[in-house]
């Protein structure tokens, strides 16, 4: 037997595995899994056993350990201590709960701080970061990489094999916070040496920087800083930051990687491994560690002062319902395996102002994850803090301790409808055929909110905004959505919005020419196709790369001013704009769906549809104020799969053969289920922050 795990070992060593295929550590008929943060290094140890009994008896299935503890871990160079954290492991493990343990890599100790200076990030000011808070180091700093690996494999040497321990957490939201990015040496170096890399010569990159202009040439490619705006009284060259958010992203992707691998080859093997990336943040993309990783987590607050007035009055106490459903539409499909790492369990402390949540509300969130086929939900945290920068963050507990918080009783009823769900679980449910038929790929590509946030054109332009007047929509129509990149095979979705797609190329539209021919339905939204992949106009009319497959010409593009509002007439219905509008001009064949009502151009097309092959093509050209255009002309596009009419906000999802319906409008909401269904969770009319379950 030890041979044959030394052999194991040995080949693990000279092949080690990319995220393994799944060992079943999500079975199916668990469905989803609640488990909650701790962080034993900051209580007496006289109460980790108490608390880990408490956490169990409130319905927690595992516990999550250790991301800002290294201090703890290694409080000198070399000498690791983890008798600590070995002795919570058993006791978690002893009071029934799963464990996940985390790297610390977001919270270097004093000693590695004050011994090595650089590695810390420095700022877009020349300043460097110190110790004193998180999130300081340099991802880009070898010396500081070098001290990763070293605790990191430290922690997998003594718990990799431990079958106690579930799975992993690597770092902790990805990012530098406020600070951004690093613009230190060792950064600048690594950015140095992509661009080597993409560009082989100085010649190439000169011309794909398009450096002719304003005398940018570059000699060679040490001569190249990370573009800052700091620096320049100016604007920075529009390709060079390009060029430097591809960079950034895929830095970030790297330094997990490195951790993953480091993890897998000192034993953490047989456990799963994640990282808690922040939502809908635009620098980090999880797709690019689609095999580095085992299971894509992702962190959300979703009350902390802002308003949703989309949502109504109770916007600011529910949360964005839309922003929530379409990260678990994004995470979900990178692998199929998805969740949520952080979730909110009452007040928070960092918004500029911190309202209740709805009653409700917790549990709603948690619901909502379930619906949209969520394997895990864990909630930051369990007690609230007594001291530090956190305090007035709240936990499942009040600060005595002990005692549920208005959260943690809700967290506790999700994690009893848990158990009530799974006696219901079929493995043999079908996705009924009338969802499955408005199966539809969002397609992004961060390449173009990058590059349109670089050349806005406009300050009334929201890249986010604009997704979610389509995905609202979508889900509206309860249409199951993949938020997908471009290399996936889109043949296995009858539909493909593809929003504000500024760059493309010929390969792209190529495939998307193919997808219609073959019977999809694709919908394409304005500033799609102005640009090359380098950023560069093709020498050609404004955007004519899609004019045969939108059958339409884009003559020109407005932009209006201040307040001042344009607007679009489609079917009899007069609907308002502000910040971007494609002009468009059909070519034969083509029908007009919305025409400008005013402004010189009134009269010209707005949106426009086309048959292609066996599908369509609709080009929506317009950004509507509130959307309500491309809600109604998707509703055209889907009108043959009999799309519901939901009120946007109130989110229906089937998932393993349950209908989840969660409320994110400050109205009661019907349930779309027959008259004669025995609800499993909730009412037939859910009220605001309120949840349905049932089965038909
Ligand atoms: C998250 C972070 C946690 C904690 C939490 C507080 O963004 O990952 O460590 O700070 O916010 O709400």
């Amino acid at each position: 037997m030890k041979s044959v795990r030394a052999l194991v070992a040995l080949a693990l060593i000279l092949h080690p595995p990319a995220a393994v295929a799944a060992p079943d550590w999500f079975p199916h008929s668990n469905m989803m899994t609640i488990g909650v943060y701790y962080y034993p290094e900051a209580w007496p140890e006289s109460q980790w056993a108490r608390d880990m009994a408490n956490m169990k008896g409130m319905g927690m299935e595992f516990v999550h350990m250790g991301e800002f503890a290294w201090a703890f871990m290694e409080p000198e160079e070399g000498n690791f201590q983890f008798d600590w954290l070995e002795k919570n492991v058993a006791l978690a493990s002893q009071a029934g709960l799963k464990v996940v343990l985390c790297t610390p890599s977001a919270t270097p100790p004093i000693w590695l701080t004050r011994k090595h200076p650089e590695i810390l990030m420095v700022d877009a000011a020349g300043r460097r970061m110190n110790h004193g808070g998180r999130q300081q180091a340099d991802w880009s700093s070898p010396v500081y990489r070098e001290y990763v690996n070293k605790i990191d494999a430290a922690l997998a040497n003594r718990f990799g094999h431990d079958p106690r321990v579930w799975g992993w957490q690597i770092d902790n939201e990805l990012s530098h916070y406020e600070k951004e990015f690093s613009y230190s040496p060792a950064a600048t170096v690594k950015f140095r040496a992509f661009l080597r890399e993409k560009y082989g010569t100085i010649g190439r990159f000169n011309t794909d920087w398009g450096t002719a202009f304003w005398s940018m040439v570059f000699q060679n490619f040490d001569q190249i800083e990370i573009p800052n705006q700091l620096d320049h009284p100016a604007l920075p060259n529009p390709h060079a930051q390009l060029d430097f958010n591809r960079w950034f992203a895929r830095e970030a992707a790297d330094y997990l990687r490195m951790q993953a691998t480091t993890l897998r080859r000192n034993g953490a093997t047989g456990q799963w491994i994640t990282t808690n990336y922040m939502a809908m943040y635009p620098n980090v993309d999880p797709t690019l560690s689609t095999k580095d990783l085992d299971l894509f987590t992702w962190t959300h607050y979703p009350v902390h002062g802002d308003l949703f007035p989309e949502n109504g009055p109770l916007g600011f106490r529910l949360g964005s319902g839309a922003v929530q459903s379409f990260m678990h539409d994004f995470m979900r499909p990178i692998n199929g395996i998805s969740g949520l790492m952080e979730l909110q369990p009452g007040q928070v402390n960092w918004g500029a102002i911190n309202p209740w949540p709805q009653p409700g509300a917790i549990h709603m969130w948690i619901l909502r994850a379930f619906g949209a086929g969520a394997r895990i939900v864990c909630t930051y945290r369990y007690r609230q803090p007594a001291f530090g920068n956190e305090q007035y963050h709240k936990g499942l507990v009040e600060t005595d301790g002990v005692t549920p918080s208005p959260g943690g009783r809700e967290f506790s009823e999700a994690a009893a409808d848990m158990v009530k769900l799974r006696a219901q679980y079929r493995p043999d449910a079908k996705e009924p055929a009338a969802h499955a038929k408005r199966r539809t790929a969002f397609l992004i590509n961060f390449d173009n909110r990058w590059d349109i946030e670089i050349h806005k054109q406009t300050t009334r332009w929201d890249t986010q905004a604009h997704w979610m007047k389509y995905y609202r929509a979508l889900k509206s129509m309860m249409a199951p959505v993949d938020v997908v990149t471009e290399d996936r095979d889109l043949s296995q979705y009858p539909f493909v919005v593809a929003p504000a797609y500024q760059l493309a190329d010929a390969a792209l539209i190529a495939k998307w020419t193919a997808y219609a021919r073959n019977g999809g339905h694709l919908v394409l939204t304005a500033r799609t196709g102005q640009k090359d992949r380098r950023g560069h106009f093709p020498e050609t009319l404004w955007a004519q790369q899609i004019y045969p497959l939108i059958g339409a010409r884009i003559p020109i593009y407005d932009l209006l001013p201040g307040n001042i509002e344009g607007h679009v007439t489609a079917d009899g219905v007069r609907h308002t704009w502000g910040s971007w509008a494609d002009v468009l001009e059909p070519e034969p064949g083509t029908t007009t769906l919305a025409t400008y009502a005013d402004q010189f151009y009134a009269g010209k097309a707005a949106a426009v549809t086309r048959k292609l092959g066996k599908g369509t093509v609709t080009y929506i050209g317009v950004d509507t104020l509130t959307g309500d255009l491309e809600l109604a002309l998707l509703r055209k596009v889907y009108a043959a799969t009999a799309p519901a009419s939901l009120k946007p906000d109130f989110l229906v999802d089937w998932r393993d053969g349950f209908w989840v319906a969660t409320n994110f409008t400050s109205t009661p909401q019907p349930i779309p289920a027959r008259p004669t269904t025995q609800l499993l969770i909730g009412t037939r009319t859910v009220p605001p922050g309120g949840v349905a379950v049932w089965q038909e």
